[in-house]
C-alpha cells in the first residue's frame, strides 16, 4: 500500500481503506477489461467542502458499477498543500496504471508538470474545484474542468444580504442607512475567493444598498483562521460591523466562534453569510447563526466528475455530458435560507 504518500489520517481514511479493499492494487483486476482505475488527488483532505465532495464521489461509485457492470478502482491522495507532493502523486498514479486522473490542484497557476506527465502517457486529466487559467486548459485536448459557476455564488450571497437589509431595519444597527461590512476571504489568488467577494459586493450595490467596507481578513477557507481574523476586526470595529461576507461556510462559522468566544449577545451579532452548504454550514443556517448560505453543489460536481471520468477511461462518448467548450462542466449554485435548509440536508436523497 505505498500509494498514500502523505499519511492519510482520520476522516478520509475510512473511504480510502474501503477503496483499497475493493481492489485498488489488485493485479488480476488490471487484466480485467471490465475494470477501470481512477486516480484522485486533493489539495487538502481536511478542507470541509473538499472532503464532503470526495465522500459524495466515493458514494456514487457503487451505483456506477451497477449501472455499467464495470469494476471501478479508485485511489485518493492528499497533497497536503504541497504542489511538489501532488506532482509526485500524479506520477505514481500514472505508474499504477490509472486510466484517468482527477486533480484538485494545490497551486492553480502551476499545472505544467502534471499536464506534461499525463500528456506523455496519454492519460486524460480532470481538474476540479480549483480552476486553472484557460490557456493552461487549452494546452492539450484531453484536459477537462469540473466545478461551479463562481460568480453566481457571489451574486446569490449579495442578493440574500440585500434582501435582509431591505426587509429588516434592525440589521442597520446605527440606523445610518448604510450596511457596514467586513469580508472573510479564502485563499489569495483562488478564483472562488476573488470572484465571490467582487460579485457579492457589486450585487449589494446593484440592489441599491449603500455599503461601506470596514475591513477584510484572508483566512484560507479555514474556520480557526477566520475566528482569529474576526476577533481582530471586532477588536477594531466592534458593533460597527453589521454584515460579514464570508467566502465559505467554514469561515462564516469562524466568525460565529469569535462572537461566541467574546460573549457578544446574540442580538448584537452582525448578519453573517456563508457559501457552500456544508453539513455544519446548513446546521448553522437552520439555527439562524448564519443568515444564509449558497449551495455549492458537491453532489452534482461529484457525479459529473465520475461520469466524465468513466467516459474518458472507457473511451466512451462525451456528447451526453453537456461539456461547455468541450472542456468544462460547471454546476449552478442555489440560495439557502433557513426555510430551505431541510431540502438541502436531504440533498443526497433527491
Ligand atoms: C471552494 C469552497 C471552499 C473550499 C475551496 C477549496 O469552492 O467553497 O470551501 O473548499 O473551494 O478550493
Amino acid at each position: 500500500m505505498r500509494r498514500i504518500k502523505t499519511g492519510v489520517k482520520r476522516g478520509m481514511a475510512w473511504c480510502l481503506i474501503a477503496m483499497m479493499l475493493s481492489g485498488c492494487q489488485n493485479k488480476d483486476a488490471l487484466q480485467d477489461p471490465k475494470s477501470i482505475r481512477i486516480g484522485v488527488t486533493v489539495y487538502d483532505q481536511y478542507d470541509t467542502f473538499i472532503s464532503q465532495l470526495i465522500t459524495c464521489f466515493s458514494a456514487d461509485l457503487s451505483a456506477k458499477e451497477k449501472e455499467t457492470g464495470t469494476v471501478i478502482h479508485i485511489e485518493v491522495y492528499n497533497a497536503a498543500d504541497s504542489q511538489t507532493t501532488q506532482n509526485s502523486q500524479v506520477e505514481e498514479m500514472l505508474e499504477n496504471g490509472c486510466d484517468v486522473i482527477c486533480v484538485n490542484l494545490v497551486d492553480r497557476t502551476d499545472p505544467t508538470t502534471i499536464i506534461d506527465l499525463a500528456e506523455k502517457q496519454n492519460i486524460p486529466l480532470i481538474f476540479f474545484n480549483r480552476e486553472l487559467v484557460e490557456e493552461d486548459l487549452e494546452r492539450w485536448n484531453r484536459l477537462y474542468y469540473v466545478g461551479a459557476k463562481a460568480f453566481e455564488s457571489g451574486v446569490m450571497q449579495g442578493e440574500i444580504a440585500a434582501e435582509i437589509f431591505q426587509s429588516d431595519p434592525s440589521v442597520d444597527k446605527n440606523q445610518d442607512g448604510i450596511f457596514q461590512y467586513v469580508v472573510l476571504e479564502g485563499e489569495a489568488g483562488h478564483q472562488d475567493a476573488i470572484v465571490r467577494t467582487e460579485y457579492a459586493v457589486s450585487t449589494l450595490v446593484e440592489q441599491q444598498v449603500l455599503v461601506e467596507k470596514l475591513g477584510y481578513g484572508i483566512a484560507n477557507w479555514n474556520r480557526a483562521q477566520a475566528q482569529t481574523k474576526m476577533t481582530q476586526m471586532l477588536d477594531q470595529h466592534g458593533k460597527e460591523i453589521e454584515l460579514v461576507l464570508a467566502n465559505n461556510d467554514d469561515m462564516a462559522l469562524g466568525a460565529v466562534d469569535a462572537l461566541k468566544a467574546l460573549q457578544i449577545p446574540r442580538e448584537d451579532w452582525p448578519v453573517i453569510m456563508g457559501i457552500d452548504g456544508t453539513d455544519v454550514g446548513l446546521e448553522a443556517v437552520a439555527n439562524k447563526e448564519l443568515a444564509g448560505t449558497v449551495y455549492n453543489d458537491k453532489e452534482g460536481q461529484a457525479l459529473a466528475m465520475l461520469n466524465l471520468a468513466y467516459q474518458l477511461a472507457t473511451g466512451g462518448e462525451l456528447s451526453d455530458l453537456a461539456l461547455e467548450d468541450e472542456k468544462y462542466i460547471r454546476l449552478p449554485y442555489a440560495k439557502v435560507e433557513s426555510e430551505d435548509v431541510e431540502r438541502y440536508q436531504n440533498r443526497e436523497k433527491l
